[in-house]
């Protein structure tokens, strides 16, 4: 027989509904909001070990979809377990090596199912220390992941917070002139893994850093897939902003002074503090978000101490 794909074991040596020890009561489950925050709800009370009853990934599909991200506390899983737990909710993200994500492997062209995010030297170390601007992940890909799910297992004493920002009110409260001008609009967002490889590869100083925004007359670097810039979400109709702050993007066919300005003037509203959450994390947090509607952004930490957080994101389809 051939060798199980570490997703194929984790789901094969999941607990079984007959397994009453191992079996979640769907009764023991809470969901609370957080409170006069901008998104997000707490799930009390789930073991993410245990085998799950439909209702309860039926509850939790909606209460992702209502509150865009799921934090779960105290957990304690093996990389198995938690993929086991994350696949209730969809494939895994595999996108193909033509367009290279964080922690796609030299040898296989892909990330690994499990992406450990970390500061420790050749364990995981894709993003250092430092800060994240927001971003929604995988958004330059022809095919986004839906979702991502981050799982706390060392943290930093100082800094490492991450930030999540609610998309769809970031839409609602711009003024009606604005949604008329970009409920149409395409935008493209390239590949920042490329761009980085271009800089290293032509900038005789090293590192250079992205442009914000592709004129005309600057090369295209990598490969364009338009998106729509106001996607619509899949389950509950609500409309939202699908743009980045930081990453180099281009409107389809639009005049570039006036594109870089409609972009820049959008990017300065995504970042108004009242879309935004800040999660102060603890070890044992799982944070589950849709990356359809929100974006979210990390803040420095100390080189010196460590962190390291398990990654595994959820493929999704063409955006609309
Ligand atoms: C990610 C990411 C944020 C963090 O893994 O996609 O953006 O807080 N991480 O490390
Ligand atoms: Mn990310």
């Amino acid at each position: 027989m051939t060798a199980l794909t570490q997703l194929s074991q984790a789901i094969h040596d999941a607990p079984r509904w007959h397994q009453p020890e191992q079996f979640q009561n769907p009764q023991e489950i809470t969901i609370v909001p957080l409170e006069g925050e901008a998104l997000g709800a707490v799930v009390f009370g789930l073991d993410a070990r245990k085998a799950q009853a439909g209702e309860t990934i039926y509850r939790l599909k909606q209460a992702l979809a209502e509150h865009l991200i799921l934090i779960f506390k105290n957990q304690r899983l093996d990389d198995l377990q938690y993929l086991a737990f994350a696949s209730y909710f969809g494939s895994i993200f595999r996108p193909s090596a033509d367009n290279p994500v964080l922690a796609t492997q030299a040898d296989t062209g892909t990330p690994p199912d499990v992406v450990p995010v970390s500061n420790a030297v050749g364990q995981g170390d894709y993003t250092g220390h430092g800060e994240l601007n927001p971003h929604a992940d995988h958004q330059w890909t022809p095919q986004p992941s839906f979702g991502s799910l981050l799982y706390a297992i060392e943290l930093p004493k100082d800094g490492g917070q991450t930030s999540w920002f609610n998309t769809i009110r970031a839409y609602d409260t711009l003024d009606e002139a604005t949604k008329q001008q970009i409920d149409q609009l395409q935008l493209i967002t390239y590949n920042p893994f490329v761009r980085r490889q271009y800089l290293k590869d032509n900038d005789t100083n090293g590192y250079g850093s992205s442009p914000l925004y592709r004129f005309k007359d600057q090369p295209i670097i990598g490969h364009a897939y338009p998106h729509p810039l106001v996607r619509t979400h899949p389950e509950s109709g609500r409309k939202a902003l699908w743009l980045n702050t930081h990453s180099e993007v281009e409107l389809v066919n639009y005049d570039d002074q006036a594109g870089s300005e409609l972009i820049a003037s959008l990017r300065e509203h995504l970042l108004k503090p009242e879309f935004r959450y800040e999660h102060q994390w603890q070890q044992g947090d799982i944070v589950f978000w849709d990356n359809q509607v929100t974006l979210h952004s990390r803040k420095p930490f100390p080189s010196e101490q460590r962190r390291l957080l398990k990654r595994i994101s959820l493929a999704g389809g063409r955006p609309y």
